[in-house]
């Protein structure tokens, strides 16, 4: 079991709509995290229900000891984070999780975001510049509003391609769209990341598979602990041996997966998917 860890929040930032970044000290998250990783974080110290929640890692500062999370509101366990002031705790478990791996040498990353799934993207953008490595974040919502971070993205090496369903900032369309123009305009060896909404990483996989290149994705079930002992975030994978799928713990085995190995709901998996599924050890 990981350690309980006691966080103390030390900034904290309204965005527009329900949004926060919430900054917290913890000397060994802020040295260890990698892009992917997550922490199960509630505010307060009690050890009453409600549990834990799982949100990305979005940011570390190890000089400063202090990582931070972007949070969207949508229930109480988010509420009660956005609730909390400076000098108030959190308590967390972390960091939880397989990161993304680190691109091959001369392959470019192309970063896939929607809504809050941008959160570990800008910790992979840090990686990257870090290890001198390439990539491109493509960071797409219905409207403007679900871009809140737009501006908290730069200071990296890594260009931001915004998309907007409604064209009202950035290419008008889905963030799919920008992305298979980026490969057709002779983009050279990459390989895709994505993290958000269920049909935008399924859409990433497809533009992957018909391309034959390696594509990670970061899967969002419902978690209860975060350390594989409730089983409440399995996700179905397929299995290397071509013919069966198995659970997996999104918690522990994941939340980031081999697109080519993910069971999407109602898809058939072509005999070429699952012979090329498998680069991810
Ligand atoms: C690996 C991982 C990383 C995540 N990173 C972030 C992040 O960086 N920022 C962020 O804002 N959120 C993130 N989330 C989602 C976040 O964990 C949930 O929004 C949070 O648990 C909601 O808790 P709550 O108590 O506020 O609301 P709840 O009462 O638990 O939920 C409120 C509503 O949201 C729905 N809901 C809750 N969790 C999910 C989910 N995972 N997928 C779809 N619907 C859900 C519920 O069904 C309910 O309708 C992440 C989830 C996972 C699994
Ligand atoms: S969240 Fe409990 S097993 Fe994964």
């Amino acid at each position: 079991m990981p350690a309980n860890r006691i966080v103390p929040l030390v900034a904290r930032e309204g965005l527009r709509g329900p949004y926060w970044l919430l900054t917290f000290r913890h000397p060994e998250i802020a040295r260890d995290a990698r892009a992917g990783q997550f922490v199960m974080i509630k505010a307060g110290t009690s050890a009453e229900p409600p549990l834990r929640r799982p949100f990305s890692i979005m940011a570390t500062d190890p000089g400063a000891e202090t990582f931070t999370l972007f949070v969207k509101e949508v229930g109480p366990g988010s509420r009660a984070l956005g609730r909390l002031a400076p000098g108030e705790v959190a308590q967390c478990l972390g960091p939880l999780g397989r990161p993304f791996s680190t691109p091959p040498a001369g392959t470019e990353a192309l970063l896939v975001a929607g809504g809050y799934g941008v959160a570990p993207f800008r910790l992979f953008a840090e990686e990257l510049k870090r290890s001198g490595g390439r990539g491109r974040l493509f960071y797409g919502g219905r409207t403007s509003d679900d871009l809140p971070l737009l501006e908290h993205l730069g200071g990296t090496s890594t260009p931001l391609v915004p998309a907007t369903e409604d064209g009202s900032v950035g290419h008008h369309g889905q963030v799919t769209a920008p992305l298979e123009e980026w490969l057709d305009s002779g983009a050279g060896p990459a390989r895709l990341y994505a993290c958000g909404p269920e049909a935008m990483l399924h859409a990433v996989a497809r533009v992957a598979e018909a391309r034959g290149l390696a594509a990670e994705v970061s899967l969002d079930p419902w978690m209860g602990c975060g350390i594989g002992t409730c089983l409440g975030c399995v996700v179905k994978v397929q299995n290397t041996d071509e013919t069966r799928a198995s659970y997996r713990c999104a918690c522990t085995e994941g939340p980031v997966f081999d697109a080519a190995r993910v069971r999407w709901p109602g898809e058939e998996v072509s005999r070429a998917r699952r012979e090329r599924a498998g680069f991810m050890a």
